[in-house]
């Protein structure tokens, strides 16, 4: 039979939103020195990330260009197979990127992309993720902003989904089939 799965609140929409908030501070004050002709250049993985880097935007006060990536790991939904396909179109010879991610688990798709960035001759590669979840990690990974450490569960919400489904919703919660 088809059950719909239960999803238990683990963040609230107001926990993420204050927490959103406090890292575009920290972003803006690492960055003193950005301008008109020197800005941040954020790069921001679809889709997941969409939603966090859309917030997250609104409290960097420093100017900012944007790129794309499109990161998709084949196997099921709720379990990576251990290889990731990119897509874009990025320009990043030379820039120093931010990478905005929604969730850090194995850390391969982060690996492939920050080594994806590096060949293209970016300058540097630093990474800032709404979420990691560091009980599976494989491949170890430097985060420069967090947002909150999460439990093996797996989450959907804040533009997480499973299937597609449950991005929409404005907070974080775990998925159990
Ligand atoms: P990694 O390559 O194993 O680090 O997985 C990273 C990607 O898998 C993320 O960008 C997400 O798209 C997806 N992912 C990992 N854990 C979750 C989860 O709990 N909920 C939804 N997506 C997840
Ligand atoms: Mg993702």
């Amino acid at each position: 039979m088809n059950q719909p799965p239960h999803i238990t609140p683990l963040i609230p929409a107001e926990s993420l939103q204050a927490r959103v908030r406090y890292l575009g501070r920290l972003i803006t004050e690492s960055y003193p020195e950005a301008s008109r002709r020197n800005p941040l250049h954020l790069v921001v993985v679809l889709k997941g990330a969409f939603r966090f880097a859309a917030d997250l935007m609104a409290f960097i006060e420093r100017p900012y260009r944007i790129q794309f990536v499109t990161a998709s790991s084949y196997g099921t939904a709720a379990s990576s197979s251990g290889r990731v396909s990119l897509r874009h179109t990025m320009q990043v010879h030379g820039r120093h990127l931010i990478i905005i991610e929604d969730i850090i688990d194995t850390g391969l798709t982060m690996q492939r992309l920050t080594e994806e960035c590096l060949q293209l001759g970016a300058a540097s590669v630093r990474l800032c993720t709404l979420l990691d979840k560091p009980a599976r990690r494989r491949h170890p990974i430097a985060i420069t902003w967090k947002g909150f450490t999460v439990p093996d569960h797996f989450l959907v919400g804040y533009g997480l989904d499973y299937n597609e489904e449950y991005r929409d919703l404005p907070w974080i919660g775990t998925l159990t089939p």
